[in-house]
């Protein structure tokens, strides 16, 4: 499957999140960060952001809730019309209701896993999901180090999803650049968010057809 390269807004300018995202009209996903300051230590933006830049952008919106109380707020984010609302695995109490729901309301329903958690108790609910984001840093803030002890676990997600089918993409989230894409891509991820690699530079969709090129060629 070819590479799938989600920017995050995160990275971008909060008073001008219509031009960071007409900045990247090479990418396949806008990837909004939803944060509450409970399931981590940072407060950024909610649904009515995301309603907002949904009237700014025909780029489909990825959005990560990184929230407690998922079951509760993610099927609005996909009854206001994004694209993927992915919920995480440890905050939420009926994950296969919540993913049914996020299906149910048009929405790619995504799981996502901290790098502390294992990924085979999962095995049984790939059917509920169509993707699955493994966290590459502990989330909550842009521009960490990549963190290499998860590639293992990257590539028994990729074992696992083949042997189920291979409809899941799997994206990898955190630390994501030049220098790093190339060992996710390898160990069979296949969706890219970055962050600080497209925002922080001063060409944004250049360095993401960069990162996709990267992506492809591993
Ligand atoms: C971190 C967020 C990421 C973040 C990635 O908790 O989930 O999406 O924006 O930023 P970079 O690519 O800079 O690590
Ligand atoms: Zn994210």
């Amino acid at each position: 499957m070819a590479a799938q390269i989600s920017p995050s807004i995160l990275s971008a300018d909060f008073a001008r999140l219509a031009e960071a995202a007409a900045a990247v009209p090479n990418a396949d996903w806008l990837h909004v960060d939803v944060m509450d300051n409970h399931f981590v230590p940072n407060l950024t933006l909610g649904l009515p952001v995301v309603e907002s830049l949904l009237k700014a952008t025909s780029t489909p919106l990825d959005c990560h809730l990184m929230i407690e109380d998922p079951d509760r707020w993610a099927p609005a984010y996909a009854e206001a019309g994004a694209g993927g609302v992915t919920i995480h695995a440890e905050a939420a109490k009926a994950p296969v209701r919540t993913l049914r729901q996020i299906r149910a309301a048009g929405a790619r329903a995504g799981l996502a896993l901290n790098p502390a958690t294992s990924v085979e108790p999962y095995e049984d609910l790939l059917s509920e999901m169509d993707m699955l984001l493994l966290m590459t840093v502990e989330p909550g803030f842009g521009g960490q180090k990549f963190l290499n002890v998860v590639l293992p676990k990257i590539r028994r997600a990729r074992t696992l999803i083949d042997k189920h089918g291979g409809q899941v993409w799997l994206q990898v989230d955190g630390g994501v650049s030049a220098d790093t894409i190339e060992r996710c891509a390898e160990a069979g991820a296949d969706v890219f968010v970055a962050g600080n690699a497209v925002y922080g530079t001063d060409d944004p969709a250049r360095a993401v057809e960069e990162l996709r090129a990267l992506a492809e060629k591993s």
